[in-house]
């Protein structure tokens, strides 16, 4: 079992990374001192995959358990599903010192996390993550929410986990567009930060597809620690975080112009990732043959690399503009120098922009 510490001071916690973690789960809540009414949140399809191995340890600890099981999808993640989480909560009569328990993927996650930061003015929260997505990066460095009727994840606060368990096995039921979409997250960590995780994945990508366990082990810890200690240096978002962001400002547009309903969030910003480092090859920021890796690496793993022509141009770069990330009218975007390191730009000039989109 792997352990990796996010250190923000008071705030620190553990990710523990392993193949027979579920079963472990109540041991794990017996080192925190939790009252002994814990909520166990989830989706019908995780959690009848998932569900009696979890709750099954937390009885066997000691625990009083509530399951407060939720609709599955994205569209669920809104005031209506908190507003019942609250409800199961007080009825149940979950206390200050309770915890919450997210098993599922981001989007139990996140809603999770938010419900723990709102009820009682904020109480505990364990993460859970089943989805390579949620395992790399949801599930690490507290950001939670909910999505708004004008904006997806408008509504959150920054409210860290005091634990998250990751078990890989959980990735043999996920489905495989799902797992390449997570993926997705972790060829970006390689692109901003680490070049030998990026060829790790170059070199074995048949493996991490085939779900073989060393492999999966390998580049989910790279990824956790890579985003801890992003995280512990910047937990709010002021200044090194942004670069989580590489392929999001694009990535995020294209989910909007085509209403979240095409892609899955780790295809759009793999898109996203591919024009935006063509757009810091056209600035002459990175080598045209690092670019060329880049695109080659996320077409190799399945991924979409251009943005098709049904797609309005124009219409993405104005929902650009709207984005939450774009300050006083500027878009701000993170280009690679080269596979392993990127930087903060936020003056780019709408025609080399423009140019990039082949407008
Ligand atoms: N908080 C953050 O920092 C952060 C970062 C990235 C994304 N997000 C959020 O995460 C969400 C996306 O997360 P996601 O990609 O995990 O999607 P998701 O939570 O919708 O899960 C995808 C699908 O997989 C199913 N599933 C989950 N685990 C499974 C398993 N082990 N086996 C079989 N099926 C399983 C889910 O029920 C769902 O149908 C979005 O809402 C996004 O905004 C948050
Ligand atoms: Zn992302």
């Amino acid at each position: 079992m792997e352990n990796i510490r996010v250190e923000l001071g008071d705030r620190s916690y553990d990710i523990l990374i392993g193949n027979s973690i579920l079963e472990n789960t109540g041991t794990k809540l017996k080192t925190f001192n939790f009252s002994p009414k814990i909520a166990l949140v989830s989706n019908e399809l995780v959690f009848s995959l998932y569900g009696e191995i979890v709750s099954e340890s937390i009885r066997k600890a000691g625990f009083d358990l509530l399951t407060v099981i939720i609709p599955d999808g994205e569209q669920y993640k809104n005031i209506e599903t908190l507003q019942y989480i609250y409800n199961e909560l007080l009825k149940y009569k979950l206390d200050r010192k309770s915890a919450l328990i997210a098993l599922g993927g981001g989007v139990v996650g996140d809603i999770t996390g938010f419900a723990a930061s709102t009820y009682m003015r904020g109480i505990s929260y364990i993460q859970i993550p089943t989805t390579l997505l949620a395992q790399v990066d949801s599930s690490v460095g507290g950001k939670t929410g909910i999505d708004h009727k004008l904006g997806k994840n408008m509504i959150g606060t920054f409210w860290q986990p005091k634990l998250v368990l990751i078990d890989t096995n959980t990735l043999s039921t996920l489905e495989k567009r799902q797992f390449l979409a997570g993926l997705a997250e972790v060829i970006k960590y390689g692109i901003i930060w680490d070049p030998e995780l990026f060829q790790f994945i170059e070199e074995n990508k048949e493996k991490i597809i085939g779900l073989d366990s060393n492999s999966l082990n390998y580049i989910i810890k790279r990824s956790c620690e890579i985003k801890a200690e992003i995280v512990s240096q910047d937990e709010r978002e002021s200044g090194v975080r942004a670069i989580l962001n590489y392929g999001h400002t694009i990535g995020h547009a294209i989910e909007t112009v085509t209403k979240y309903t095409r892609y899955l969030h780790g295809e759009a910003i793999s898109i996203g990732m591919c024009l935006e480092a063509e757009l810091a090859q056209l600035l002459n920021i990175i080598e045209p043959s690092e670019v060329i890796k880049i695109k080659d690496l996320i077409n190799h793993c399945g991924l979409p690399c251009y943005l098709p022509g049904d797609i309005d141009k124009i219409e993405i770069i104005s929902s650009m503009y709207f984005d939450k990330k774009a300050v006083a009218g500027k878009l701000k975007f993170i280009l690679p120098e080269r596979i392993g390191k990127v930087r903060i730009e936020k003056n780019i000039p709408e025609e080399i922009l423009k140019k990039t989109l082949k407008l």
